[in-house]
């Protein structure tokens, strides 16, 4: 289909304004699409007493044909025209109209049932932007119109939203700028003296109650309607307000979330962040968004935020959670939606380091913190997997170690060591840490999260190189394990099959126990038994668990 695009500038009565205007109005008459812009999100417009035009609606859209639509009148009086109004109905538009409140009433005939997805109710709205009243009032019918956007995903506030989703499924889109509000309006349904919010909008639940004593809240606006539940509102029920990539909300005290969001973000910007700008110093990167703490703010950016989101390379976003005063609770309504009710729990969720030289029983002690319900990501473990299955990696070091090091299709790792230890170039060592730390980091942040959405109180980064790698930087607390040399050289011999030659050589390229004590904050010294060492370890797991 042929789209024609126009753009409102300016005067709405100017000459040029009126032509588009009455063109659009021309099109709803005639049965056709317009998407044009409202003080909330734009709609996507076209005859209410059509039910073909309705029809047309779903099919742009994608939009299942029970989700009803809303009739867009100019003045509060129109709606007798479709509509069983009663005292309540002018008292609230008497407050709020024209403006972003839309009250569902009893429907009459002249209203298809197209339009109301099958429903004896009809949704009613008085906008107050000057286009949509210019063409409602030229096409001297009520115009239905849905959000702009194709079916599930965040509703359009500029133009270019619109261009996105309908381009080529609509006759016009006019261009008029980007939304006052943007988010939808408040959807109320009504009695004679009750009020039920089935949506939250910018026109609030204190705003309702100045009107109405009696203001109720549908359960469906934060919580997650089960299958055999009835929706109130049928759109309630959808997937909503989405990108195409996984969204997270993160629940908990501002500094826990803070530092919960500091563990999920990483340098290849593949994670989105939407935090508040107050943490500008300790979150930012390519993907990190940045809230307000006025609603009415949030309110303008988020839809636009989540669809930049879906043109990033994050590929899942972790979210701040919005209170729910005021226009709050009209925000969090949307994200709790594109989030598909996921929430994790930011609470008190440590990250400890464990370090220590080669032989001091590190491995011993993530064994007995397991016991205790504290798990562990091996990082020595992580590098050997990735080296295995993670392509990427494999071609960088292979491209920096040419490909002598690659034995029936895989890096053979004693052929690279050789090459990185013997030389007494402490170069090509640190150049292979460079590449792969990066990718060891990033696959350690996914097992810890993993670890926490299983709802783990803490877990443990294991890893003898934490300080050089800056994992210490993802970590709450660091522990050191230490032992008297004896031991671990016959630890290392044990182990790894080495002769006391070789193990001492493999201590002296590492960081002597002082440096661990030095750096960490707290030490654990194992020269004693393995029952004392588990005593030990049930004290800090204590410490780091909050019991
Ligand atoms: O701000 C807005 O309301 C925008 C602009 C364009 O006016 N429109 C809008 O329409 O958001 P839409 O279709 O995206 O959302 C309408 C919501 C849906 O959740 C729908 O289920 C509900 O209103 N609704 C419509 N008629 C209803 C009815 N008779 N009973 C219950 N819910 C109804
Ligand atoms: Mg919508």
């Amino acid at each position: 289909m042929n789209t024609e695009l126009a753009v409102i500038k300016g005067d709405i009565n100017s000459d040029a304004n009126d032509r588009i205007t009455d063109k659009a109005s021309y099109l709803i008459k005639n049965g056709c699409l317009v998407a044009f812009p409202t003080e909330t999100v734009y709609g996507l417009g076209a005859d209410a007493t059509n039910s073909e035009s309705a029809k047309k609606i779903y099919a742009a859209k994608g939009r299942p044909s029970d989700n009803p639509l809303i009739i867009h009148i100019s003045k509060a009086s129109d709606a007798e025209k479709y509509a069983y109004t009663n005292e309540l109905y002018y008292k609230l538009t008497d407050a709020f109209s024209p403006g972003p409140l839309t009250i569902i009433l009893p429907k009459k005939d002249t209203v298809p049932c197209e339009v109301t997805g099958g429903l004896d109710t009809v949704a009613i709205r008085i906008p107050s932007n000057e286009i949509a009243r210019a063409i409602i009032e030229k096409s001297g019918v009520a115009i239905a119109a849905p959000s702009a956007n194709t079916s599930g995903r965040p509703s359009p506030t500029s133009a270019d939203h619109v261009i996105e989703d309908l381009y080529g499924k609509v006759d016009m889109i006019i261009d008029g700028g980007d939304c006052e509000i943007g988010l939808e309006s408040t959807v109320v349904k009504i009695s004679d003296d009750e009020i039920n919010l089935l949506r939250p909008g910018a026109v609030d639940v204190q705003m309702l109650s100045s009107v109405c004593a009696n203001v109720k809240m549908s359960d469906a606006v934060l919580n997650k309607l089960e299958n055999s539940e009835k929706a109130e509102s049928p759109g309630m029920r959808y997937r909503h307000y989405a990108p195409d990539i996984p969204v997270y909300l993160v629940s908990g005290e501002e500094k826990n979330v803070e530092a919960f969001l500091k563990r999920r973000l990483h340098d290849d910007n593949t994670v989105g962040i939407l935090c508040y700008d107050t943490s500008k110093d300790i979150l930012f990167g390519e993907n990190v968004k940045y809230l307000e703490h006025s609603h009415i703010k949030q309110a303008n950016v988020l839809f636009g935020y989540l669809r930049d989101f879906n043109k990033s390379t994050a590929k899942s976003v972790y979210s701040v959670i919005p209170d729910t005063d005021g226009v709050g609770l009209a925000v969090l309504n949307r994200l709790i939606r594109a989030a598909g009710f996921n929430v994790i729990n930011a609470e008190r969720f440590t990250v400890i380091g464990l370090t220590g030289q080669s032989g001091s029983g590190k491995g011993a002690v993530c064994e007995l913190f397991k016991k205790c319900g504290i798990p562990s990501v091996d990082t020595d473990a992580v590098y050997h997997e990735l080296l295995e299955n993670c392509f990427e990696m494999r071609q960088e070091i292979v491209d920096r170690f040419d490909d002598d090091i690659v034995e029936n299709g895989k890096i053979n790792r004693k052929i690279l060591a050789k090459k990185v230890f013997t030389s007494n170039d402490r170069t090509q060592l640190e150049c292979l840490n460079k590449i792969t730390h990066k990718y060891i980091l990033k696959k350690t942040k996914e097992l810890l999260l993993q670890y926490e959405i299983d709802g783990f109180k803490c877990a443990i980064i294991d890893a003898p190189q934490l300080f050089e790698s800056g994992f210490d930087a993802e970590c709450d607390v660091t522990l050191a394990v230490i032992s008297e040399l004896e031991k671990q050289i016959q630890r290392i011999m044990l182990r790894d099959d080495l002769t006391e030659k070789q193990a001492l050589e493999r201590l002296s390229n590492q960081h002597t126990t002082d440096y661990f004590r030095k750096k960490c904050t707290y030490c654990i010294e194992n020269n004693g038994t393995l029952e004392d060492l588990e005593n030990t370890v049930e004290c800090y797991a204590k410490i780091f668990k909050g019991e």
